[in-house]
């Protein structure tokens, strides 16, 4: 899978992608992720990427054209899945999308910023509209970040384990039961007992009935989907 970021902080993406999993995900040669810098395609001696809105109002907007530029280089070089905008006015993110985005082979994520991107951005050229929560952040660099995090671990082969990204919580549309190690006892603060019991299906009981408890209590909308 390849998945290209397009940003005006390109430096803001570093760190995300250079440590365990991802890190590895990408020395592996399981995923490629390319960040492109939005400024290197901007035609104006200042190297502006944004300007004043049209009608007036609060803020500046991306403007239009460099983001066609980098998007049409891009699309000449391979065909593209989807191309994804990140937006606090998306279509709320969630792991079936992450699933779904997943089993894709080429992705575009084009970061927020300002007070968003021209419209004809959204009209022409993205076939998706992401946000990862009911809050505003300053840009969609961590939300792409998430979408990428998320994205990439689902591929096979990330993850040492497979079965640990299906025992998610939400893959089974469960929040996922307590989980202890060593030691069994730590000042009094004690392991539930039927987890050193021994007995797998007793163990596996009360896993189900406590991600339901936990589920039921601060999910309950999630029992109802
Ligand atoms: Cl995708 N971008 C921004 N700027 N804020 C957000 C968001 C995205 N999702 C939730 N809040």
């Amino acid at each position: 899978m390849r998945i290209d970021i397009l940003t005006i902080l390109p430096d803001l993406l570093k760190g995300p992608f250079s440590e365990s999993i991802l890190k590895r995900a990408i020395s592996k040669g399981l995923v490629q992720i390319v960040i492109h810098n939005i400024r290197d395609y901007a035609q104006n001696k200042h190297k502006q990427v944004d300007d004043y809105s049209f009608g007036g109002g609060a803020g500046m907007v991306m403007s239009v054209e460099p983001i066609d530029l980098v998007i049409e280089k891009l699309k000449n070089e391979r065909q593209y899945d989807e191309i994804i905008y990140t937006t606090p006015d998306g279509e709320p993110y969630n792991q079936k999308m992450a699933n779904y985005f997943s089993t894709l082979n080429n992705l575009v994520i084009l970061c927020g910023h300002y007070k968003g991107v021209d419209q004809r951005v959204r009209d022409n050229l993205v076939t998706r509209e992401v946000s990862i929560g009911d809050y505003v952040m300053t840009g969609g660099e961590l939300a792409a970040a998430v979408l990428t995090d998320t994205i990439v671990r689902l591929i096979p082969g990330v993850l040492s384990d497979e079965t640990s990204a299906l025992s998610d919580s939400f893959q089974d549309n469960l929040l996922s039961p307590p989980v202890y190690t060593r030691p069994a006892n730590y000042k009094g603060w004690e392991v539930p007992g039927v987890l050193l019991s021994g007995n797998f299906k007793e163990i596996e009981k009360w896993k189900w009935e406590q991600s339901l408890e936990r589920t039921k209590k601060i999910r309950p909308g999630m029992l109802e989907d």
